[in-house]
């Protein structure tokens, strides 16, 4: 593999991040699924890791916009194979780099892999410190109302 690319997702993408998603195996029901019509109104969201040569997506990752002061990190997924290499800290450092830049300076994480964002630099944090409106996605996930996640926040 020729060394992978970190770009704004792409329309063509679409399809490929939402296989990667949705991929049986891959995401071990960490990662909640999108259907096309959230992915077509969010595309402006994703970052893609993808090849360089073959311009395939390797991994993805969405920063979502929440109220004046917080944003979200979500659909965060690296393909199983190319897991180790840094593709995972690329992606959480492009939405942290684009919050910033858009001059949001709080941004959240709802997750299992509360090791992997420790070493992004978010710690855990007591789910009602978030606002309501976080909740808003919350029915429409199958461990709802059994959440499992752990919030966690980064301050930028
Ligand atoms: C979590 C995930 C995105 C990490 O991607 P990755 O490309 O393997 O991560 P990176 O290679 O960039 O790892 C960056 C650092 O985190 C560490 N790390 C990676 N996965 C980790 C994990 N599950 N637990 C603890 N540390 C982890 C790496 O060792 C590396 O540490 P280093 O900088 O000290 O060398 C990937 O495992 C994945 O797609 N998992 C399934 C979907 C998922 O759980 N998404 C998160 C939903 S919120």
């Amino acid at each position: 593999m020729s060394a992978p690319l970190l770009r704004k997702a792409r329309i063509q993408d679409v399809k490929a991040i939402h296989g990667l998603l949705l991929r049986p195996g891959e995401g071990d029901g960490l990662v909640l699924p999108r259907s096309f019509n959230q992915l077509y109104s969010h595309l402006r969201d994703f970052f893609v890791a993808v090849d360089r040569e073959t311009d395939e997506v390797l991994g993805c990752c969405a920063l979502c916009i929440c109220w004046d002061d917080l944003a979200e990190v979500r659909s965060l997924m690296v393909r199983r194979e190319y897991r180790g290499q840094g593709l995972g800290r690329l992606l959480v450092d492009a939405c942290l780099s684009e919050a910033v830049t858009i001059g949001i300076f709080r941004v959240f994480v709802l997750t299992n892999q509360e090791a992997f964002f420790r070493k992004m630099g978010f710690a855990e944090a007591a789910k009602d410190a978030l606002p309501q409106k976080v909740w808003a996605d919350c029915v429409n996930c199958p461990h709802f109302p059994d959440c499992d996640e752990t919030a966690m926040v980064m301050e930028l």
